[in-house]
């Protein structure tokens, strides 16, 4: 892995014209530094469970479609905090950092049709019990994932074993919980194919990169098949500059400036290396697993570019009024949901399952939920920019695992032909 310690992130906004005049900057590029240090060590980790009352209704949830819904005020404080929870990154501990209003963590989300249940740990530990989980891609889907430690901290803290299997510690993690012989882990490959630093000086915020996309990444498909659940979770990388390569040949790029390389824009990239990344998956000869596709994560950057002073300062959600799912993020998550559709048809034949975690609208109403600038210590010479990508911990973020254990829910008790419930 060429940078270490460096994760470059970027993305690009637009909105429609809306009643209260939201503008949301455009950006290529962001930086986030990636832990060095990636968990503290704290005995306080009692649970406070209490706080949140289960409402878990099978009878009323089957067959809603639960990322159709508002947010709204929820007077309920989140299910952990920074103190009951060890697994939390500097990066993501918001409140560590400063962040002080704590109207973000006050609001759930609401189906129209039914109501989402409360994450229960204990639930969620019993349905993977004897299970391998893994999350493919980046520093998004990892955000996920220590989210996910956080939720289950309060019933169950594992093992990191990760040193067992990889001596690339930082980018490979996995976690056991021995008590449900369950195994919790990220495979790093923010491209999902094969990636190569295309530029002389080397590698840096904006240097060009040669994505092979019809050559998949081996840094996650050579494992893949050990796992049961699969989350791919993925987008942001592929708005920098990149050379596209198929069949080991030049066909075009994504912002790489040459006038003799036809710019295809980063759909094509995207398109192209998720369909790789879903055809692995479905052609694997002894993956039987069930893969979640978890959809386009938006930014929040207003007021400059990521570089140039943008940030993420609000502090309640957008109406659906104020703002709509368009343009640039739009097409991003239409590519998506294509590649998803043809994927999931090809699965579903092959008796794979393919399943789709559609937050992409229901984060872009979160403007609120990004750390900005409580990412990292204030009085410091280093130069930082704000974080309008990953999400605070506690916070929206949260929501994700809500949607996943309610599907993991259901796909475990279907009564037929369930892919899940063979393999859970
Ligand atoms: C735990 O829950 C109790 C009861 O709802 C609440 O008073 C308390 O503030 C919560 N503590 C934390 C750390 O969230
Ligand atoms: C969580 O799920 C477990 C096992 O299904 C159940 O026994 C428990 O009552 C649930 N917890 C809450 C708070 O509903
Ligand atoms: C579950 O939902 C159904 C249908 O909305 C309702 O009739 C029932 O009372 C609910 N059960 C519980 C335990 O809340
Ligand atoms: C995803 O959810 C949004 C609402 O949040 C809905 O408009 C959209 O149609 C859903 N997409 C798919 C592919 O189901
Ligand atoms: C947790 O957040 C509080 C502010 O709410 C901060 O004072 C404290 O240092 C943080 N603790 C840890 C362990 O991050
Ligand atoms: C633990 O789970 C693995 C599969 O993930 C299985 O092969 C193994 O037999 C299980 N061990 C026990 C003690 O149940
Ligand atoms: C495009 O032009 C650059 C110089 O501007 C050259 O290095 C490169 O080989 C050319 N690529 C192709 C595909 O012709
Ligand atoms: C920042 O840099 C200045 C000048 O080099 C130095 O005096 C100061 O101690 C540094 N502050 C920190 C927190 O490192
Ligand atoms: C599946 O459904 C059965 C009965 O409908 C229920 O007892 C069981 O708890 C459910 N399993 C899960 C994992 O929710």
């Amino acid at each position: 892995m060429k940078f270490q310690t460096n994760e470059i992130l970027n993305g690009k906004y637009t909105t429609k014209k809306t009643t209260k005049n939201v503008f949301l900057v455009p950006f290529t590029l962001l930086l986030i530094m990636f832990p060095l240090i990636l968990m503290r060590n704290t005995n306080e980790s009692s649970p406070n469970i209490s706080s949140v009352k289960n409402m878990n209704n099978k009878t009323e949830t089957k067959g809603c479609d639960i990322f159709d819904g508002n947010w709204i005020p929820y007077s309920e404080g989140p299910y952990y905090n920074n103190e009951t929870c060890k697994w939390m990154i500097d990066e993501q501990n918001c409140m560590k950092f400063g962040r002080s209003d704590e109207e973000y963590l006050h609001w759930r989300w609401k189906p129209n049709e039914c109501e989402l249940p409360l994450f229960n740990a204990t639930q969620f530990l019993n349905i993977v019990r004897g299970k391998k989980m893994a999350f493919v891609g980046d520093s998004v889907g990892r955000n996920q994932l220590q989210s996910l430690l956080c939720l289950l901290s309060q019933v169950a803290d594992p093992e990191d074993v990760s040193h067992k299997y990889t001596s690339n510690v930082i980018y490979f993690r996995r976690y056991f919980y021995a008590d449900y012989n369950f195994t919790l882990g990220n495979l790093w490959s923010p491209y999902f194919v094969k990636s190569v630093d295309a530029d002389p000086n080397g590698h840096s915020y904006n240097s060009i990169m040669k994505l092979y996309v019809d050559e998949v990444d081996e840094a996650w498909s050579s494992q893949v098949e050990d796992f049961d659940i699969v989350i791919i979770s993925a987008g942001h990388w592929f708005f920098r500059p990149l050379l596209f390569y198929e069949k080991g040949q030049l066909v075009g790029c994504n912002k790489c400036g040459m006038k003799n390389v036809t710019d295809l824009a980063h759909y094509f990239g995207y398109k192209m290396a998720l369909r790789t990344a879903f055809r692995t998956l479905n052609n694997l000869k002894n993956f039987k697993g069930v893969t979640f596709v978890r959809t386009f994560s938006p930014s929040h950057f207003e007021n400059g570019d990521w570089n140039k002073g943008g940030n993420c300062v609000r502090k309640k959600p957008f109406s659906k009024e104020e703002m709509k799912l368009d343009g640039y993020f739009l097409q991003t998550y239409l590519t998506q949901v294509n590649e998803f559709k043809v994927a999931q048809e090809i699965a579903s034949n092959k008796g794979l399952k393919f399943l789709m975690l559609n937050t992409t609208e229901i984060m872009l109403l979160r403007p609120d939920g990004h750390p900005n600038n409580y990412g990292h210590p204030k009085d410091t010479n280093r130069t930082f920019y704000n974080d309008c990508v990953h999400w605070c911990l506690p916070g929206p973020v949260d929501t994700w695992n809500e949607f996943f254990l309610y599907m993991l829910n259901i796909e475990s008790n279907s009564s037929y032909g369930s892919k899940l419930e063979s393999v859970l």
